[in-house]
């Protein structure tokens, strides 16, 4: 079990699971974010897009067939081969290209982006939160001048993504089951505890996750803003309330310094 934040082990079957989960998160408001940001400030539709912890690749598909050009990356190697699955053989705008790396060290060449995004909440993936200068320097290095970095975070006092409660079934590497979410707690230590297991039959399958998701202060917040700032790449930071989310949602923006100023990235 995790003491803090979101385990970055989306490997085998519960990549497959995270996938299957997909469905009760809207990513079409969720890539509408995007397309806001880019719209602000660029030349959208045609604006070149990096998805950090693409995951399976849910974000970046919306995305392209709006004609936005995504490159996702994502550590882990489940996740990456379903987000290749799901683009079609014949798209009728550009694919979008998936990649099996970490976000602390985006390769130079895979830029430049007009724009970088991380979603899901995984700002919270517990090698991230603890490297947030870290990243957001190999982020500036690969978005050009003028271009924004955009995540998103949690304040609020519900999980945002929990489905309903034994509401679900799935079906996962030819399994099928129903998903068990236990009471999600909420801890004194501000986190969240939260389970879940796939059931089939009487809880034959072992199939067994906990986890604990770190509730944001407004404080942890401003102290991820400003470990961007302190790179020096990134000013001009927004945090928007997105009008489609539960509360406790919030967007941050960062938008990359027009200067070069990341000597040392
Ligand atoms: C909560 S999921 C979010 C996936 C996707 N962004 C979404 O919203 O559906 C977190 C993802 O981060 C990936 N991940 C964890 N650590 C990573 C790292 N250092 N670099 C790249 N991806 C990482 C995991 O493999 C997983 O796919």
């Amino acid at each position: 079990m995790r003491e803090t934040t979101l385990s970055s082990k989306y490997t085998g079957l519960l990549a497959r699971f995270y996938d299957e989960d997909s469905r009760w998160h809207d990513y079409e408001a969720e890539a509408a974010w995007i397309r806001r940001e880019c719209r602000h400030r660029m030349r959208a539709p045609r604006a070149r897009l990096l998805d950090l912890c693409c995951g399976s690749g849910s974000h970046a598909l919306v995305l392209a067939r709006f004609g936005y050009r995504v490159t996702g990356i994502d550590l882990s190697p489940t996740m990456v081969r379903l987000a290749r699955e799901k683009v079609p053989p014949r798209p009728r705008k550009e694919a979008p290209s998936f990649h099996r790396g970490s976000v602390l060290q985006i390769p130079k060449n895979l830029g430049p982006f007009d724009g970088a995004y991380l979603l899901g909440l995984s700002i919270l993936v517990e090698t991230i939160f603890d490297r947030v200068g870290v990243l957001a320097r190999r982020v500036a290095r690969v978005v050009a001048p003028g271009g924004f970095f955009l995540f998103d975070a949690h304040l609020g006092s519900s999980h945002p993504h929990t489905p309903p409660r034994g509401a679900a079934t799935y079906r996962v590497d030819g399994i099928e089951g129903s998903l068990r979410i236990s009471e999600v707690r909420r801890r004194a230590d501000r986190t969240y505890h939260y389970d879940w297991a796939l059931k089939r039959g009487r809880w034959a399958l072992g199939l067994h996750a906990a986890e604990r998701l770190k509730i944001l202060r407004g404080s942890d917040l401003a102290a991820v803003v400003d470990g961007c700032l302190e790179s020096g790449c990134w000013d001009h930071p927004r945090v928007l309330h997105p009008p489609q989310t539960k509360s406790g949602y919030r967007l941050v923006a960062l938008v990359r310094k027009a200067a070069p100023i990341c000597h040392g990235c």
